[in-house]
C-alpha cells in the first residue's frame, strides 16, 4: 500500500514542481509563474501542496476577503489522479477555512470539467448559476458555492 498523502503549506522551493503540474493540467490555460510568485510573496492565506514519497503531486489556492473565501485553483498530477490528493487538500483546506472562521465558500468551474465537478459535489459546493462565456476560450463556467 502506498503512503498517505500528506498536506502541507507551499514554499519557494516548489514552484518549479507546481508549475509543472499547472501545466500538465491546464494547458494553454494554465497560470504563469508570476501569479504563483505574486501569491507566495503576498503570503497568499491557503496556498497548500500534497506530497507523497516527498514529492509534491499537488496544489490548491485559496483566497479570503473577510468571512468569504474562494477556491482559486487545484491541480493534481496526472500520474497521481484518482487516488486521494485532490481529497486530502480540500480536507485540509476546509478545516483551515473552518478554523478561520470562512462562513461561505465559492469557487468557478468548466461547465465540462465533470472530474472537478464531482469532486467539489462531493465536498458539499452546489451549482448556484451557469456564467456564459466565463473562460478565455469561450467556455460557460458553473460559479459553486457551499456554506460551511
Ligand atoms: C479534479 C482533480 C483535482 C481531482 O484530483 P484527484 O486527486 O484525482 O481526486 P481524488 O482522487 O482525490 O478524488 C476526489 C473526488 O473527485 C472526483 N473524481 C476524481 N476523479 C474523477 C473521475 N475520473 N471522474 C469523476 N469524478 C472524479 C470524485 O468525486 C472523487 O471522490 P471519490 O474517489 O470518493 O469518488 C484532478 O482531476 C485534476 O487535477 N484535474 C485537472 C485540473 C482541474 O481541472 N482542476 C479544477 C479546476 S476548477
Amino acid at each position: 500500500m502506498p503512503d498517505p498523502f500528506t498536506v502541507r503549506k507551499l514554499r519557494w522551493r516548489d514552484l518549479d514542481r507546481v508549475l509543472e503540474i499547472e501545466r500538465a493540467s491546464f494547458g494553454a490555460d494554465a497560470y504563469d509563474r508570476k501569479l504563483f510568485a505574486d501569491c507566495l510573496r503576498a503570503g497568499e492565506d491557503l496556498f497548500l501542496a500534497v506530497e507523497r514519497g516527498r514529492i509534491v503531486w499537488g496544489y490548491l489556492m485559496g483566497c479570503a476577503r473577510g468571512k468569504r473565501a474562494e477556491l482559486v485553483s487545484i491541480a493534481v498530477d496526472p500520474a497521481a489522479r484518482g487516488e486521494g490528493a485532490a481529497s486530502a487538500l480540500m480536507e485540509s483546506a476546509l478545516r483551515r477555512w473552518k478554523r478561520r472562521r470562512i462562513d461561505r465558500l465559492s469557487l468557478m468551474v468548466k461547465t465540462a470539467n465533470r472530474q472537478a465537478e464531482t469532486c467539489y459535489l462531493k465536498y458539499g459546493f452546489r451549482r448556484v448559476r451557469r456564467v456564459r462565456r466565463y473562460y478565455e476560450d469561450g467556455s460557460d463556467g458553473w460559479l459553486m458555492a457551499r456554506n460551511m
